[in-house]
């Protein structure tokens, strides 16, 4: 077998579920069981415009909120952009963690906004630099990932936590939190949602494209009620219904027990492929610290730029090892230089979709190109 990996693809590209852990003859039963069962007619008909209510409410009960103030939409990234749309004004700036998810930036810019990165630590955003940032503009919203965050792996610390909700009441903006890999955690304790801290400007988006299977597309969000039912007319407006079947389809796994049985197979198989990409970096890379996760998909290193100039990606690929472009993580810096450098040393390597073996092998080759 330690053969064939020498030869093999090794795709450190995307932060997808690994396939084998994707649990596809539960949710057929479910799906069947719903489809056939008391509501089997209405989930194939228009309605539910905020989402399945069996669901609203199992979600209500388990965040402690009313079920007026859950949104349930079509994947996490549709209500980014729905948040979108209703937040940002012309000319308005949003403020993310640098590096930041890749595709909520482009969503952000997408909707018009200027998207300003304040630079990530190991334990959550440089709070001098939010705080200068603050001081020059107040954003429509700040977009944080505190727990396992794409592309860095970071937990935001609870100071942190504290001083985000602080600033935001302070300063009067909303702080998003996307937190779809907050319940992978394979070691140590879960600190507090942003939303258990401040629960007026705070707005939690989360997914079970993580938990269940990202092709369900079934993503939520929490929010105050008046702000959900103005997001739920415009998601009305859009998409016209949201995918009831695969949303009855969640309620039916998690009444079946599945939900807490598939979660626990999902970080059996999960914790040593993190444990072996940390130990293979420390072998490997020995100069490099990173931020060292305790769940979620991803690590993440920043290498020396002269070892890596312009080339990092095609000479990756020429060792059938492939890695996403750093710079697709970086927002604009908040001075207002040039961005397009940014992220160039930057690489992110998520490592739930691969074996050990795979991972092993695959920062092998990795260092061989930036050391
Ligand atoms: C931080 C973050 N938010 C949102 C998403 C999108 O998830 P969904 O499949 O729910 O749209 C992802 C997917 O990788 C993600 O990493």
């Amino acid at each position: 077998m330690q053969g064939q990996v020498g030869t093999e693809q090794i795709l450190f590209t995307r932060g997808v579920p690994a396939l084998e852990a994707l649990p596809n003859r539960l949710i057929s039963e479910c799906l069947q069981a719903v489809l056939e069962g008391p509501d089997g007619k209405n989930i194939l008909q228009y309605g539910h415009n905020s989402g399945y209510l069996p669901l609203r409410q199992l979600l209500a009960e388990q965040y402690q909120v009313s079920p007026d103030q859950i949104l349930v939409g079509n994947g996490s990234l549709h209500l980014q952009d729905l948040l979108s749309a209703l937040l940002i004004q012309p000319g308005d700036v949003v403020f993310v963690e640098q590096p930041s998810y890749d595709r909520a930036i482009k969503t952000f810019r997408r909707r018009g906004a200027t998207v300003i990165g304040i630079p990530l630590e190991h334990d959550g955003v440089n709070l001098a630099v939010l705080e200068q940032a603050l001081a020059k503009q107040t954003p429509a919203f700040m977009y944080v990932i505190p727990d396992f965050q794409n592309p860095a792996g970071v937990t935001t610390s609870i100071a942190k936590r504290q001083a985000l909700t602080d600033l935001a009441t302070q300063h009067n903006f909303w702080l998003i939190e996307d937190v779809p890999y907050r319940t992978l955690r394979y070691t140590g304790t879960p600190l507090p949602l942003l939303r258990d801290l401040n629960t007026t400007r705070t707005i939690t988006v989360s997914s079970y494209s993580k938990l269940i299977s990202p092709a369900l597309r079934v993503g939520y969000l929490i929010g105050p009620t008046d702000f959900v039912k103005r997001l739920s007319k415009l998601a009305e407006d859009t998409i016209l219904a949201p995918v009831l079947p695969t949303q009855a389809a969640v309620v039916a796994f998690h009444r079946r027990g599945y939900f807490a049985s598939n979660l626990e197979n999902l970080k059996q198989l999960y914790a040593p492929r993190l444990k072996s990409i940390v130990s293979a970096l420390k072998t490997s890379l020995p100069d490099i610290s990173f931020a060292e996760p305790e769940g979620g998909f991803f690590v993440s290193i920043t290498v020396s730029q002269e070892k890596v100039g312009n080339t990092l990606l095609a000479r990756a690929r020429e060792q059938s090892l492939f890695l996403t472009d750093g710079r697709d993580f970086f927002a604009d810096p908040i001075d207002g230089s040039d961005s397009s450098h940014l992220g160039a040393n930057f690489i992110r390597l998520p490592f739930c979709a691969l074996t050990p073996a795979q991972i092993e092998e695959g920062v092998r080759r990795l260092a061989q190109l930036v050391q």
